[in-house]
């Protein structure tokens, strides 16, 4: 299971936003981007990658949602906002909730969330302008791709980080988190991982 990690510092924790103004909603338009080119193919959905979304906007930060398809996920690519509104509004203090099947939200930190999976014996990449072309790195389906927000990752979590994982690259320029998505998944098709 190739699996995605999205961090946005400003993204909403709560469902109370307006699904017509998502940048008013901590630029949780770049978060819906992502989970479209995370999962979405020409009529497919891809069944073969986990989502973590984590998310450190008002009111109540932080929070983890995590997103897999599974045979009674229903996903509509024009309907992503409205299924991040009702999941957060699932979510319930000191558990992880299954919001709908493949849809679960906790309160839990970027840093626990990355750790959680290097426990489960995945490999954490960071995704950075100035690490290892991706086409030379060592990538398998147990792979962790950790993306900043518009601003980057956090400096302090950031240094936590790259005691444990290595930085790679998708090229020369500064890509929107979605289409650094969209280039992993095709690396990934490309090598049949
Ligand atoms: C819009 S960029 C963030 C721009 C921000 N000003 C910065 O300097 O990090 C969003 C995220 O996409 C990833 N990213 C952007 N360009 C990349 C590249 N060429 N290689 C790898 N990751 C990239 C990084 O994880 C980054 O945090």
């Amino acid at each position: 299971m190739r699996t995605f990690v999205y961090f946005s510092q400003s993204a909403r924790t709560s469902g109370n936003f307006d699904v017509k103004n998502l940048m008013d909603a901590g630029r949780l338009d770049i978060a819906m981007h992502v989970i479209i080119n995370a999962f979405f193919l020409s009529h497919a959905l891809r069944d073969d990658v986990a989502l973590h979304l984590v998310f450190y906007g008002m009111p109540d930060p932080p929070k983890h949602i995590e997103i897999r398809v599974t045979k009674e996920t229903s996903l509509s690519k024009k309907d992503t906002a409205t299924l991040i509104k009702k999941i957060l509004y699932k979510y319930r203090p000191g558990k992880k909730t299954e919001a709908m099947p493949g849809c679960f939200v906790e309160k839990k930190s970027f840093l626990q969330v990355i750790a959680e999976l290097e426990k489960e014996g995945k490999k954490v990449f960071i995704l950075d302008k100035t690490g290892e072309n991706i086409r030379k790195a060592d990538l398998t389906e147990e792979s962790v791709f950790v993306i900043g927000d518009q601003d980057g990752l956090p400096k302090k979590e950031l240094k936590r980080l790259k005691k444990i994982a290595k930085k790679i690259s998708i090229g020369p320029n500064v890509y929107f988190a979605s289409q650094v998505v969209s280039v992993i998944n095709n690396e990934m098709d490309m090598r049949g991982v």
